[in-house]
């Protein structure tokens, strides 16, 4: 039975105001929630509720968001029991009443849900990712690693958004982590040499300026090798370069370095090249959100040769993969719980994809805190592969943390996924 909610205004990693959500049951379990926040976000993401006041904050506060919490969320649900994260999430989207979560927020819910999740595993003494989906074996995940980072995410010329590192050929998380690791250290050691900026941006990776986006990939192949691992075998590269935001007037555009256009068929051209020169095993967002008869065509073009994750496209949102899956569009979804808003949400746009043969990559947003819940949650829903940042950062290491963690207490319980967890190579 829940005793009260509880919420308020903290900080994520940019600096920026988000909601924490704490949840006391009247048992006197306690636990919290915090919402993440993105910066390249999709237009049909549930909507994140900002005070707009200038005077605080940039206008980018959440008051309203904590005060609909502890006032209208807190009067509805305390004294009262909820069965399933489905029963209590269904009653939040209940009490917010709109379709897109914008009267109390998703930032405020997604906090408040996850408070839910890890209370109940508090209460019930077991792990969250238990909590959230109870399995006899679990899955530990490769560590999409996004070592380069450009685009929204850093201030220099690089226009694609992440360039990933996937060590898969390990035989545990825990070895997986130290070949990302290995490699970050090479990375960063090689960019100095060649006279680059080692600074890193939002999500932990690097983000020198570059001779061309290209050089990011020849830069990272290096890096693999000088730190003693073959690429593709050992390590192979997964692409996000977030192509919604290079969307405009019908074309794609290098904003940030050359100016150069390009058509959907021409950067479907230009993946292409790519996979067929490197090690490339899972694209997301190779196109942009409104470009469905692009999407159709890359998917076609190379959906049975790598991943093609959805993510802007997608939103997490049951209702759009759902189209995008009788469109025949990418092969994977991405999962970002902030996107829909609740947990319950968010599992069934895993199992909805899942039994569609979609696969799905679990993910972090640019603006994080040291909440995990990701990783328990790629965990829970065996999705083999989850990104959360390079190798450094807290924010970001805090989940490769817990997943040591999980994969410790889960022992003989828990396989690392590996390569074969990414389509194209089952
Ligand atoms: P965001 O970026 O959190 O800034 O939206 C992450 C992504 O595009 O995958
Ligand atoms: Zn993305």
């Amino acid at each position: 039975k829940i005793q009260k909610i509880k919420a308020r205004e903290i900080l994520d990693s940019r600096g920026n105001p988000t909601v924490e959500a704490e949840i006391t049951l009247a048992d006197g379990s306690i636990a919290r929630g915090i919402s993440p926040s993105g910066a390249s976000t999709g237009e049909k993401e549930a909507v994140e509720l900002r005070d707009n006041d200038p005077k605080r904050y940039k206008g980018k506060g959440v008051e309203i968001a904590v005060g609909g919490l502890n006032k209208e969320v807190n009067d509805t649900i305390s004294g009262n029991e909820f069965e399933s994260q489905e029963a209590f999430d269904k009653k939040l989207i209940e009490l917010d009443g709109t379709p897109n979560k914008s009267r109390l927020g998703a930032n405020a819910l997604l906090a408040a849900s996850i408070a839910f999740a890890r209370v109940s595993a508090t209460s019930n003494q077991i792990p969250l990712y238990r909590q959230l989906i109870a399995r006899d074996e679990y899955l530990l995940p490769v560590p999409c690693m996004n070592v380069i980072n450009g685009g929204h995410h850093a201030d220099n010329n690089v226009d694609f958004q992440e360039f990933m590192i996937a060590p898969h050929n390990a035989p545990t998380f825990k070895e997986s982590i130290r070949m990302g690791e290995e490699v970050f250290h090479s990375l960063k050691s090689l960019l100095g040499k060649k006279g680059y900026a080692t600074a890193v941006g939002d999500e932990g990776g690097f983000a020198p300026n570059l001779r061309s986006n290209e050089e990011a990939i020849e830069v990272i192949m290096e890096a693999i090798i000088q730190a003693g691992y073959e690429p593709g075998n050992d390590i192979s590269i997964c692409l996000d370069p977030a192509a919604s935001e290079l969307w405009k007037d019908g074309k794609y555009s290098l904003f940030k370095s050359t100016g150069q256009h390009y058509t959907s068929d021409e950067l479907i051209e230009l993946w292409s090249s790519w996979i067929d020169k490197y090690p490339i095993i899972s694209l997301e967002d190779g196109l942009g959100e409104n470009d469905w008869k692009g999407w159709r065509s890359l998917t076609e073009k190379l959906g049975n040769r790598i991943e093609l994750v959805g993510d802007d496209i997608f939103c997490t949102n049951p209702a759009i993969v759902q189209e995008g899956i009788s469109a025949g569009i990418a092969n994977s979804v991405l999962i970002k719980l902030n996107q829909i808003g609740t947990v319950w949400e968010t599992l069934q746009a895993v199992e909805l994809a899942q039994k569609n043969n979609y696969n799905c990559f679990i993910s972090h947003r640019s603006g994080e805190t040291e909440d995990t819940t990701i990783a328990d949650l790629v965990v829970a829903t065996n999705a083999g592969h989850i990104k959360t940042g390079s190798g450094c950062r807290s924010e970001r290491v805090a989940k490769f943390n817990q997943l040591l963690r999980i994969e410790e207490e889960l022992c003989i319980k828990g396989r690392f996924a590996g390569k074969s967890t990414f389509k194209g190579f089952k």
